[in-house]
């Protein structure tokens, strides 16, 4: 399918594997431009040979920034002033009490998921409503609105992230910006690997058992019952990025396989 979004610039933040990769991917098959980025220049050169080798003159770079700290917004926007589409995916999770959750971890999360794309947005938002065209999209989770209880703050930057979105739809009125929540459910990107992985390893379980139980037992609504793949959600992704979608705006589009449940 062509969405006719050749010769856009894209910046993808988190993208040197799952669901930010296999959107590098799909954005770059569309003969766009597209900034990936990870947190050091291994796994950033890593992720751009990859492109390279499956997508033919793929109009890759990458920035390293780690958006743990503040100052990694202002990084990337020094070495990329203007963009068409911001993604703001980058996201850090992992299973844990609540108990055991620091003060510092809550602020780490909502640093890395959430300020990161208020920063870029502020910058980036003000040229896309000059040119009159561009897309920022938010990355949640089905987490907003399941908040299981290993991931209470994971889901409350999720939370706080479409008030952000919704907020900055509203900036864009009558105007060829668009700015949405993209939802995806349990996904099968190396994060999700990883967190399988720990489940397994703090429930003292072996990680087939916990795979095959994840389903039944934590997420019992979803429809799919089976982890989406990262193409999956990197398609509607890409759809939302291009003109084809302009007309939605301020809008939460869900890819979580049925497991948020609700019909508004
Ligand atoms: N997978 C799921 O089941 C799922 C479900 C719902 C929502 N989501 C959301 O979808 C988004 C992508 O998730 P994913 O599972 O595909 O991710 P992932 O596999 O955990 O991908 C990690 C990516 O993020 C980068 N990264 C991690 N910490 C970073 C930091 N501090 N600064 C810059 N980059 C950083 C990594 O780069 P380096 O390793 O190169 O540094 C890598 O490119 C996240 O927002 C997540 O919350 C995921």
């Amino acid at each position: 399918m062509n969405f006719n979004l050749k010769e856009k610039i894209a910046f993808i933040t988190g993208s040197t594997s799952g669901i930010g990769f296999s959107t590098a991917r799909i954005l770059l098959d569309q003969g766009m431009q597209v900034y990936i980025n990870g947190r050091s220049e291994e796994t950033v050169n890593e992720a751009i040979k990859k492109l390279n080798d499956s997508v033919s003159d793929a109009n890759v770079f990458g920035i390293v920034a780690d958006f743990r700290s503040s100052s990694a917004a202002k990084n990337c926007i020094d070495q990329l002033p203007e963009i068409d589409i911001l993604i703001n995916n980058v996201g850090i999770y992992k299973s844990q009490s609540f108990f055991e959750t620091s003060i510092d971890s809550w602020i780490e999360q909502f640093q890395v998921n959430l300020m990161s794309g208020v920063q870029l947005s502020q910058h980036y938002l003000n040229g896309m409503l000059k040119r009159n065209w561009g897309r920022i999209l938010f990355i949640s989770s089905e987490c907003a609105y399941l908040v299981p209880q290993d991931m209470i703050s994971y889901s409350s930057t999720k939370a706080a992230m479409h008030a952000t979105s919704r907020g900055l739809s509203q900036l864009t009125k009558e105007t060829g910006v668009t700015v949405n929540t993209v939802v995806p459910g349990s996904t099968l990107s190396e994060g999700a690997q990883r967190f399988l992985a720990d489940k397994a390893q703090v429930e003292d379980k072996d990680l087939q058992m916990i795979e095959r139980n994840f389903f039944k037992t934590e997420r019992p609504s979803s429809l799919l019952q089976r982890f989406a793949s990262t193409d999956e959600v990197g398609n509607t992704i890409a759809y939302i990025c291009s003109p084809l979608a302009s007309a939605t705006n301020g809008s939460v589009i869900k890819v979580d396989g049925g497991s948020s449940g609700g019909i508004f």
